[in-house]
């Protein structure tokens, strides 16, 4: 039977889909009538203060995208790992019969002041935020080619468009996904793949879960208070949810954004022009 939706009978890769805004991103592709490849780590984290996902998670999802009545295949795999990347998704593809879309949104986040930061953390917050990303395109965008056309999404933030205070690190790590949105924008357009980027504002994921990136920034305002305004919402939000931001990932990943390409989509309630 046909699929109905706005993204019926495609086929989507989320990287990061055991949790927060990469389950937001498959359940709502999936409620829109597209089958999904979920990947994700199902592990510890680097760096981060916050727990990491667990297989069950990434079941979760599967589940939620099955009960949508569309199709998922999961992957346990580290967006660093460039080859286990390439191998397992073309044998997802190959299950699911092509690709169509990617969302490259598998992230961390750690809050540390400049003179708190240490080479690891830099290192662990571009190898995923950055090598992971490219990886996830590299792995999925080859499909996307034989395909005739596609959509890609890299997951960025507000702060790849405005300064996050206390972490250089990930500023830097979400500058260079914007970048890397628009440049292979440019090379991917002869094949009719569109490349856009989204920011969102602070959003409740996994990742803020349990407080402890808030008490981190909370210490780091305490210690230098001058940048705290840059994290204030223009709209009277706190912080916007997952749902949100897969709103605007369906907008891009869908034939109504058909001419839309280059464009850094923010979902940031005003802040990066506040
Ligand atoms: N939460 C926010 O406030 C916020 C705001 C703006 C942008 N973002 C970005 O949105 C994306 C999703 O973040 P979230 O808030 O849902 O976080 P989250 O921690 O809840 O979820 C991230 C998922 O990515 C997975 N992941 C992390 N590293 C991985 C790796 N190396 N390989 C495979 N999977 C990996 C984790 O296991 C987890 O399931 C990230 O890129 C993040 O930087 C988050």
């Amino acid at each position: 039977m046909a699929a109905a939706g706005r993204v019926a009978g495609k086929v989507a890769l989320v990287t990061g889909a055991a949790r927060g805004m990469g389950r937001a991103h498959a359940v709502r592709l999936a409620k829109e009538g597209a089958d999904v490849i979920v990947l994700d780590v199902c592990a510890p984290l680097p760096s981060v203060a916050y727990p990491g996902a667990s297989r069950d998670d990434l079941h979760e999802t599967v589940r939620l995208v099955e009960v949508a009545g569309r199709r998922a295949v999961a992957i346990v795999a580290d967006v660093r790992d460039h080859d286990l990347l390439c191998s397992e998704v073309a044998v997802a593809v190959d299950r699911l019969g092509g690709l169509d879309i990617i969302v490259a949104n598998a992230g961390i986040c750690v809050v540390a002041p400049w003179d708190r930061a240490t080479p690891e953390i830099l290192k662990d917050t571009l190898d995923i935020n950055v090598v992971g990303v490219w990886n996830t395109v590299m792995a999925g965008a080859p499909h996307l080619v034989a395909r005739g056309g596609g959509s890609v999404i890299l997951i960025s933030s507000a702060a790849g468009l405005k300064v996050q205070p206390y972490m250089v690190h990930y500023t830097a790590s979400k500058f260079a996904v914007t970048g890397m949105a628009k440049a292979f924008a440019v090379e991917l357009a002869k094949d009719s793949i569109r490349v856009n980027s989204v920011h969102p504002t602070g959003v409740e994921t996994g990742m803020s879960a349990g407080g402890g990136l808030q008490a981190a920034i909370g210490a780091a305002i305490e210690a230098d208070p001058r940048p705290a305004g840059m994290f204030t919402n223009m709209l009277p939000v706190e912080r916007v949810a997952a749902e949100d931001v897969a709103d605007a990932v369906l907008f891009l990943a869908s034939d109504e954004s058909k001419h839309v390409t280059a464009l850094a989509m923010t979902v940031d309630a005003g802040v990066t022009q506040y």
